[in-house]
């Protein structure tokens, strides 16, 4: 079995998995990162949204063997104590309900206010289509989203 050593939150990690291994697989099942979840597994959730390059990717449709040496940050190195800006708007907002989604929807959000420092509603509404959330958050999400720009 192929070893791949990658480089997630900061550290290097090294796992014995099969080339087409999803790298969501490889984060929760062998480096116990849960905080990435699993909705899908097609691509059309965005709950296992991490940053791939600073890039939000969908970690469930992304064979481990295609990480290379990129930088991978999934929701526990976003901050090392849950404040980064975006997470603290999450919680002036009190935007989680059930919580299964939010994990890929704040990684989605930071990626998007990385390239949208100033958003508007319809800016907004096109960057985070992509998560979806069964429990129908989706105001609270979009002020807190409006509350983290530009902080
Ligand atoms: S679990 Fe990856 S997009 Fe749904
Ligand atoms: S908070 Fe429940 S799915 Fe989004």
């Amino acid at each position: 079995m192929p070893s791949y050593t990658l480089k997630i939150n900061g550290q290097s990690m090294t796992v014995d998995v099969d080339a087409d291994t999803p790298l969501l697989w490889v984060l929760r099942d062998h480096l116990n990162l849960t905080g990435t979840k699993y909705g899908c597994g097609i691509a059309q959730c965005g709950a296992c949204t991490v940053h791939v390059e600073d890039v939000a990717m969908r970690s469930c449709s992304l064979p481990v063997s295609a990480v290379g040496d990129a930088p991978v940050t999934t929701i526990e190195g976003l901050s090392a104590n849950g404040d980064h800006p975006v997470q603290e708007a999450w919680k002036e907002h009190d935007v989680p309900q059930c919580g299964y989604c939010q994990a890929g929807q704040i990684m989605s959000a930071v990626a998007f206010l990385n390239n949208s420092p100033n958003p508007t509603d319809a800016d907004i509404d096109a960057g985070m289509q992509g998560n979806l959330c069964r429990c129908g958050t989706y105001n609270r999400i979009k002020s807190a989203i409006k509350t983290a720009a530009g902080k």
